[in-house]
């Protein structure tokens, strides 16, 4: 814990960090500290998920001792805008990855962070967001799952830090780097919004004005060109009907095309 403080420098003050052996989910946790009255801050870090969330309903496996899964639990006011958010935190840690050595990164939308330098894109992290609404306004909790190592997951390839990664980082100053940028992010977005982080976030796209197939809840698959993202943060998708934006869904690349 001295050791994180420490790496945390000036931005120590902005953070109450609680380490637990182990919790079902740390969003899950967060979110009833939120209700209770938590700070803007508090963080979660837990070595063991019994019951890890991962988008859109699924779960999120994880072994302790080859990830570090986490919850970063931050308020804004009752009107802020959000739209993008996700996407702002997936910058803020690729950004703070690279910082730390990490090379070949890509962002998938809306929010994977992906390694790019083997055969395949593989997922190295996800980010699960949930919001609450109460009294004083929204509380955002922002999970996050780094593979430090890759895991076996069916049918997803993977990867882990130590991919893209000559010399590892200690767990600590890991943690201190994604918190830093994630403050450093979080602050710029609600001074200015996606919009002041589109350009950067699009320079990563590892799918720019590639062939994609969009999957969103109950409606056909949509396919097109990707066209990056909207200062809102929605997908734009060259499509047979038009330039198209989209707000959720999951993305994969067209079999066989480029
Ligand atoms: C995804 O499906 O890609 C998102 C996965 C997010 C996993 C993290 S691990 C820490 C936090 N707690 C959870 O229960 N989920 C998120």
């Amino acid at each position: 814990m001295m050791r994180l403080r420490q790496a945390l420098g000036t931005y120590a003050a902005r953070f109450d960090i609680d380490i637990l052996p182990e919790c079902s989910s740390t969003n899950a946790l967060l979110l009833e500290r939120a209700a209770e009255g938590a700070p803007s801050g508090s963080v979660l870090v837990a070595e063991r998920q019994t019951a890890g969330r991962g988008r859109r309903g699924r779960v999120w496996v994880s072994s302790p001792e080859d990830s570090l899964t986490f919850s970063l639990l931050w308020r804004w006011q009752k009107n802020a805008h959000l739209a993008g958010l996700s996407l702002a935190v997936g910058l803020a840690l690729h950004r703070a990855l690279r910082g730390l050595g990490a090379r070949d990164l890509g962002l998938k939308w809306p929010n994977d962070l992906l390694y790019c330098g083997g055969e395949g894109d593989a997922k190295l992290a996800g980010i699960l967001i949930e919001l609450a609404s109460d009294a004083r306004g929204i509380a955002s909790v922002i999970g996050v799952g780094i593979n430090l190592r890759a895991p076996q997951v069916p049918e997803q390839a993977t990867a882990g830090l130590d991919d893209c990664c000559v010399e590892m980082p200690a767990r600590d100053i890991l943690l201190a780097a994604l918190l830093t940028g994630l403050a450093r992010h979080l602050d710029l977005f609600a001074s200015a919004g996606f919009a002041a982080l589109r350009a950067d976030w699009q320079l990563r796209n590892v799918w720019q004005d590639k062939n994609v197939r969009l999957y969103a809840d109950s409606n056909p698959p949509v396919e097109g060109i990707c066209r990056g993202v909207d200062d809102e943060g929605a997908l734009l998708l060259a499509t047979a009907a038009g330039l198209q934006r989209f707000w959720a869904g999951d993305v994969s690349l067209r079999a066989g095309e480029a």
